[in-house]
């Protein structure tokens, strides 16, 4: 990673756990949330417009992947889950249901979870797709590399189209893991064979 990004992500991070530890807050990465919180979680997803609607269906399909939890005095005041793509026989996964509850936000929550997620996930393909420019940024701080679609299997396109993310680099700007980077032309190989 470029060192001055580095350098921004490294003192964000600590500052970030520096906060939490004021506050009280803890990071706990867990399998399991009870029925009621992934109730609560699933009817936020419906009611921030910035959300994508997750049932309780989806996010207990997603807890199998681990997600990562900000608590509070045994409360969640944050989270983060991860979604599993299947292309082929490979899984490609993406960052899904960030949330910060606002007493906390602007104090770099949102990225330190991003962060634990993206390690969590550095060995297998991570891919994100956004249109807001801070979340770009935060993907050059997390190491995340740009890609264009030219550099993605038509394959892996159309699958991502399907859940619908836009085939539109106007809008969207796509990121991936350097793991991923670093074996795209090897998977893009696999799947044009299998067309
Ligand atoms: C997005 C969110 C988790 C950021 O939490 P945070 O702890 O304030 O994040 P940070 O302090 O690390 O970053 C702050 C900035 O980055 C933005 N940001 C960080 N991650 C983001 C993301 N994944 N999507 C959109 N914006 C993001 C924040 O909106 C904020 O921008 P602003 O300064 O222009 O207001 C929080 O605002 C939230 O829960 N929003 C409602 C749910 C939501 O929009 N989730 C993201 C879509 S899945």
């Amino acid at each position: 990673m470029n060192s001055i990004l580095n350098i921004e992500k490294n003192t964000v991070v600590e500052e970030a756990k520096a906060y939490c530890e004021a506050q009280g807050l803890e990071v706990v990465f867990t399998h399991e949330i009870s029925k009621t919180h992934l109730q609560i979680i699933s009817e936020r997803t419906k009611h921030l417009p910035a959300m994508y609607h997750a049932s309780v269906g989806m996010l207990l399909d997603r807890l199998k992947n681990g997600c990562y939890l900000l608590m509070k005095d045994g409360e969640i005041v944050g989270h983060i889950f991860a979604h599993r793509h299947t292309i082929d026989k490979y899984s490609v996964y993406e960052r899904s249901s960030l949330w910060v509850q606002k007493a906390y936000r602007n104090n770099n929550l949102g990225l330190l979870l991003m962060d634990f997620l993206t390690k969590k996930f550095s060995k297998e393909f991570l891919i994100s797709i956004a249109q807001d420019q801070t979340v770009h940024h935060n993907n050059e701080l997390l190491g995340m590399r740009h890609i264009t679609l030219k550099d993605l299997s038509p394959v892996l396109i159309e699958t991502l189209e399907k859940l619908g993310k836009l085939r539109d680099e106007y809008k969207y700007k796509y990121y991936v893991n350097p793991y991923f980077e670093s074996k795209i032309n090897q998977f893009n190989k696999i799947l044009k064979s299998k067309i």
